[in-house]
């Protein structure tokens, strides 16, 4: 029988410290439920003491979640730790994830500390866990780039005070795939009571090696893998969990087997782009718009010949149906409540009516919907209850014309209009907006995309504003892309116009 590979999903912790990924308690719950249906192993829900919002999204996943554990993560400082345990009161199968750092950069530089110092340092912080839970995985931070003889004294240390996981990270995606399987192997022959514990690892993608690392330790004998939904994650992210997962059953050799059902993963992969509006490059492995799509002459004629001389999965494994129906404006209610429940989501008949309402304005405007474009929907009602919302947006384009925008806003119940000019319609619906709201706002990033293809396709914008010395990022999605701009602009000054 293969080995089993544990998934611990850090999407809900590593994944959201992405700036402007940003999720409210209910869309993480949505996310931690989609986590279970895909069978993942270990939830990390939030880090609960660094706010009161991450406090309470560790209690109500612990509430709303049933067979994976929740898991928390906390310093190697008791405060945090008490407060983890008080976040996970509710949860069926609840685990502490504390640790610190231990490479010399840390020790020295972080902690201005000996290794002697962390080591005890280390022991205390996971016995202290061990009074409030019996699952208590420890975290040597670098761990990367920690010296092996050093860092197996650690993990022993841990292990007998009482870790029954030990996570070794590669926080800066600094290692090579063969050291990091070195280390691993390393731990695995010179930790005297290993097999009391599992290794874990979390790898970090700064050179594009997260995938490969992961890889690399299972192979050596690490049993659980820290991953994130698309990939994403702190700079340039961690390791994805569709890769090492499809990569486990694609190479039988491996000998491993995991919990995850893949026929969610795609599913997954658009909810987490869609609620946190962090798109997925079209490249991106298993998951991305061209992951399975063959455009050249040689692979088409190849893969309608037989599909296996061009692909090595069936794109059925990971939940991609070319052949799922497409919904167009003759789709009824109950097939856009189907193709809600596929992408994992589940809502009520007030919500489904007013989706139901968006879908058709949509597919008036457009042949086919896709699934972004559902998740849109389906997300949109959510920003019903902001302070300022577009009221109406009138513009004037083209070439030899100056362009010239009215915009109206509903501030509080309260209506105000504005017209202005600029170097074209975004920059004039802007400006007219600034001329109401009357604060010194600066646009720092601005990004356009269309979703899928065709020119009546759904544009994205994602906006970061800059207010007061903070940024504050907006996101909207329509046809028009004035109005996508102009509505995400609002969405970012709703975070800081109370
Ligand atoms: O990258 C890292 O080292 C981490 C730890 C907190 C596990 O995220
Ligand atoms: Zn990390």
């Amino acid at each position: 029988m293969s080995d089993r590979l544990f998934i611990f999903d850090t999407t809900l912790r590593d994944g959201e410290q992405v700036p402007g990924c940003q999720l409210n308690t209910i869309e993480k719950i949505e996310i931690a439920k989609a986590l279970e249906m895909l069978g993942v192993d270990v939830i990390e829900a939030g880090f609960p003491v660094s706010s009161p919002g991450d406090f309470n999204s560790v209690v109500e996943i612990s509430k709303a979640v049933t067979w994976p554990t929740i898991c928390a993560l906390t310093r190697a400082v008791e405060n945090d730790i008490r407060v983890a345990a008080e976040a996970l009161k509710y949860a069926k199968h609840k685990r502490i994830h504390t640790g610190i750092g231990t490479s010399d950069y840390h020790i020295r530089h972080k902690f201005n500390s000996t290794r002697e110092e962390i080591l005890e340092r280390a022991m205390a912080c996971v016995k202290y866990a061990k009074s409030f839970v019996e699952d208590v995985q420890f975290y040597a931070e670098d761990a990367g780039r920690t010296d092996n003889e050093y860092l197996a004294r650690v993990v022993e240390a841990v292990i007998a005070a009482g870790a029954t996981v030990v996570n070794i990270p590669d926080t800066t995606g600094y290692c090579l795939p063969w050291d990091f399987g070195e280390k691993i192997r390393y731990l695995m022959e010179n930790v005297r009571n290993v097999d009391k514990a599992t290794i874990a690892i979390h790898c970090h993608n700064d050179l594009g090696m997260a995938t490969a690392n992961t890889i690399s330790a299972i192979r050596n004998g690490a049993r659980q893998a820290e991953v994130t939904i698309n990939g994403i994650g702190e700079r340039a992210g961690n390791t994805s969990l569709e890769e090492v997962v499809m990569t486990c059953k694609c190479h039988k050799e491996l000998d491993i087997e995991s919990n995850i059902n893949t026929q969610r993963i795609y599913s997954t992969s658009r909810l987490v782009s869609s609620l946190m509006n962090m798109p997925v490059q079209a490249n991106k492995a298993l998951v991305g718009r061209n992951a399975f799509a063959h455009s050249s002459g040689i692979h088409q004629d190849g893969v309608l010949k037989n599909r296996e001389s061009y692909e090595i999965i069936d794109p059925k494994d990971v939940g991609i149906d070319e052949n799922s129906i497409l919904l167009t404006a003759r789709s009824g209610r109950a097939a856009l409540k189907h193709r809600l429940h596929i992408l994992g989501i589940d809502i009520d008949k007030e919500a489904l009516d007013k989706a139901y309402e968006s879908f058709l304005l949509l597919a008036d405007r457009k042949k086919e919907i896709t699934d972004d474009d559902i998740l849109i929907i389906a997300g949109k009602h959510k920003g019903a209850n902001r302070r300022l919302k577009l009221d109406f947006l009138q513009v004037t384009s083209g070439v030899g014309v100056h362009s010239v925008a009215s915009v109206g806003l509903d501030i509080a119940g309260e209506k105000f209009e504005a017209c202005a000019s600029g170097n074209g319609p975004v920059d004039a619906a802007i400006t007219a907006v600034k001329q109401i709201i009357h604060r010194h706002m600066v646009v720092k990033e601005f990004l356009i995309q269309a979703m899928n293809k065709g020119s009546n396709d759904v544009g994205k914008v994602h906006i970061t504003v800059e207010y007061d010395g903070a940024h504050y990022y907006g996101f909207s999605a329509n046809t028009d892309i004035v109005a996508a701009s102009c509505e995400a602009f609002i969405d970012a000054i709703n975070k800081f116009v109370k």
